[in-house]
Parts: structure tokens; C-alpha cells; sequence
């Protein structure tokens, strides 16, 4: 298992570099999981795939269900299950979308949930 990350000054072709090598190594025989970690998220356009929901709405749902959870609620168990709602599955490659979380804060918390899930999936 080979990880490749993209990163950059912005505006120089990250999204435009991802784009082909996940064209071109889908072409391939490998397993493949695309990430946009970019929260000003443009890499489903450049590859064409309409995505629903993203680790950002993963991370507003927690927030806003979190008083009302029961507290033997295993959170762990209920991501878990929420991972599959945000994960795009495409013939030949899974794409997953960091995007942009609603409201004030910061995304930490979004970022770790995508780092438990690359951790999971992986
Ligand atoms: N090799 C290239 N030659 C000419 N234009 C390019 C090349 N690579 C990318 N571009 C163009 O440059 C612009 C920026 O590319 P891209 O969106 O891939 O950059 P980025 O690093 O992902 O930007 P951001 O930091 O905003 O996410 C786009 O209009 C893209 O089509
Ligand atoms: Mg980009």
C-alpha cells in the first residue's frame, strides 16, 4: 500500500496533477481511494463525480446530534457507520471529501475524523 500526498502553494496544480495520476493509476489494476483534503474543494469537478455528503457534514451531524445522544451511545460505532454515507464509490476508484465545515471553529475536528477514517479504510 502506497500513499501519495499533493501539496503546495495554491494555485500552482495540485488539483490538476491529482486529478491525472488518479486518472491514470484507475486505468491501472490498483485498489485506489482518492482524498480531497482541500476544504475549497474542487477535485470531483476535475474528475467529473458528483459527490453528496462530506466529512465536514459528517462533523456538523456530530455536533448537532451530540446533546441529544444517549450516553451509552457508542460514538465510535455511529461513525463508523457514517463513513460509508461520505465515501463516493466510483468503478474504478472511492473518493472521499474533507469540504468545508459549516460555522465558526476550526477544522480540527474534521481532520481528525479524516485521519480515523484513512486509518479505518486503509
Ligand atoms: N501544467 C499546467 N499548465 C497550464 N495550466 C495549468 C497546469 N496545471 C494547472 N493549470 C491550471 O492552473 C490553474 C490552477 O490549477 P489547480 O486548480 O490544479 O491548482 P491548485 O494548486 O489545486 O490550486 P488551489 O491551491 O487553489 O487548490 C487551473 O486553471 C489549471 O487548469
Ligand atoms: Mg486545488
Amino acid at each position: 500500500m502506497k500513499v501519495i500526498a499533493i501539496t503546495g502553494k495554491g494555485g500552482t496544480g495540485k488539483t490538476a496533477v491529482a486529478g491525472m495520476l488518479i486518472k491514470h493509476l484507475a486505468a491501472g489494476k490498483k485498489t485506489l481511494l482518492a482524498i480531497d483534503a482541500d476544504p475549497d474543494s474542487n477535485l470531483p469537478d476535475v474528475l467529473g463525480v458528483k459527490v453528496g455528503k462530506t466529512i465536514g457534514d459528517m462533523r456538523e451531524f456530530m455536533l448537532q446530534e451530540r446533546d441529544k445522544m444517549a450516553p451509552d451511545t457508542n460514538k465510535e460505532a455511529l461513525l463508523e457507520s457514517k463513513v460509508y454515507e461520505v465515501l463516493t464509490e466510483m468503478p474504478r476508484y472511492d473518493l472521499l471529501v474533507l469540504g468545508r465545515p459549516e460555522g465558526s471553529g476550526c477544522y480540527c475536528f474534521a481532520n481528525n475524523l479524516l485521519r480515523g477514517i484513512m486509518d479505518r479504510i486503509l
